[in-house]
């Protein structure tokens, strides 16, 4: 039965047993009857799965969600040390005073990484489990073994296991019921098993291509061009569409966007109260909060948050005029070509400006600063004015506006 694999040269070495079955039943009985006579060295082949071979061959569940987990945590762990590195060490940058390390702006990338490490443990061991890639087999040498991966159903014994007899083995897959009986030998020579030259070149290659990105930026970061971009999906890019506040031949004005029917006003904007938008009582700065923004600890912390995001870029944070933007501006010495400081606003100017004044600097701006009534809407806009008087009274606070009972000991 032995296969002829015309080949003079080399010597034959011996694989081991290989028999077809008629059935995935059958190869299951086989494999069972395989393990139970103490083999360990064998292995079936089908077309496709055959459910129950693992537990007939003895074959214990793969370790492989083991590495899938620990590649995941890798990547957790990995990109939350990646984000508190970056923010809090090597470039920290104070964004509207929220905390360098802050678990909720990393998440995403915390995710990212699980998942991304995560698919690659899962694919490269998968790989590694099966010792891919495998570009020759022994069995290969055989014609039959071809139809593996068609309609035939096989276990090979390999000659290496301890309890290989080729008669007693031959014997026992016999009995196990197979229909045909092959023993694999195959050419010791190293060529057979050497990469095809052909995958070889393409390996080659795609490593080269590879490089290529890699060079282009390199060279683009070393040189200058006067040239626009590369425009990579131009139909994206240049669209045929009229953005706000541009021209068009399509009207007799020649605007791309039409006025609105004069006299009209959005849905719920209609901002009658002067006192409530505009901060005036009777044509005067109000002295007084409106009636609808509640003075209490929850206004004061809006207030907080709001100030924290809004102001204390400029401001800072005490509102002394010492916030990021103009410790930077200081530190590329602005001063020289014109800037001008954020003020600070516990002054007593400002102290003794009306709650509607500064109510309007917020809406409006002052001068150099520009107005925020785009990005705050007026109650949040109140609310700052009400933390705005707890900083100006803080900063020039004294013992006595400590409760008795908390003040410390003279
Ligand atoms: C982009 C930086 C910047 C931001 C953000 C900013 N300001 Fe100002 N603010 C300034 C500058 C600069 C001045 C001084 C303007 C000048 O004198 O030309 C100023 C002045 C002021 C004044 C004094 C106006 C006056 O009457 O002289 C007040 C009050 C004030 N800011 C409040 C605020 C509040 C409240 C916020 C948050 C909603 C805020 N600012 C956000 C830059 C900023």
């Amino acid at each position: 039965m032995s296969h002829d694999n015309n080949n003079d040269e080399v010597e034959d070495k011996l694989y081991g047993l290989l028999a077809e079955y008629e059935s995935p039943g059958a190869l299951i009985e086989a494999a069972r009857a395989v393990r139970k006579a103490g083999y360990t060295k064998f292995d079936c082949y089908s077309p496709f799965p055959v459910h129950g071979i693992d537990p007939a061959m003895g074959i214990k569940p793969t370790i492989l969600p083991v590495i899938t987990f620990t590649a995941g945590c890798i990547g957790l762990i990995a990109a939350f040390f990646m984000q508190t590195w970056m923010n809090n060490w090597t470039y920290p940058w104070n964004i509207a005073g929220k905390p360098l390390i802050s678990l909720p702006m990393q998440i995403p990338i915390m995710f990212e990484l699980t998942v991304l490490l995560a698919a690659f443990g899962t694919f490269f061991g998968m790989w590694g489990l099966n010792k891919l890639p495998q570009m020759w087999h022994p069995l290969f040498s055989s014609d039959r073994f071809l139809t593996a991966s068609s309609r035939g159903f096989f276990l090979a014994i390999e000659a290496e296991d301890p309890k290989f007899d080729e008669d007693a083995t031959a014997a026992l897959l016999e009995e196990a019921g197979a229909t045909e009986m092959e023993t694999i030998r195959y050419k010791t020579s190293k060529a057979i098993r050497a990469i095809p030259g052909g995958i070889k070149v393409f390996m080659i290659i795609s490593a080269c291509l590879a490089l290529v990105p890699f060079a282009y930026i390199a060279k683009k970061r070393a040189s200058k061009s006067d040239k626009p971009h590369m425009h990579i999906i131009p139909n994206m890019d240049f669209q045929t569409k009229n953005k706000p506040q541009t021209a068009s031949d399509i009207f007799d004005d020649g605007r791309a966007s039409r006025l609105p029917v004069s006299g009209t006003v959005a849905r719920g904007e209609l901002k009658e109260d002067d006192h409530l938008y505009r901060g005036k009582m009777n044509g005067q700065w109000a002295t007084k909060f409106p009636e609808s923004i509640v003075l209490n600890a929850e206004t004061m912390s809006r207030g907080e948050n709001r100030f924290a995001i809004y102001c204390s870029p400029c401001h800072g944070l005490t509102g002394d005029g010492t916030g990021m933007i103009n410790q930077r501006a200081d530190k590329i010495g602005a001063a020289a070509t014109g800037w001008v400081a954020p003020s600070n606003i516990t002054q007593d100017t400002f102290a003794k400006q009306p709650h509607g004044q500064l109510f309007n600097t917020i809406t409006h701006g002052a001068r150099t600063m520009p107005g925020y009534s785009a990005q705050i809407k007026e109650k949040d806009r109140w609310a700052i004015v009400f933390y705005l008087r707890a900083l100006q009274r803080s900063a020039h606070s004294t013992v006595d506006d400590v409760p008795p009972g908390a003040q410390p000991p003279r």
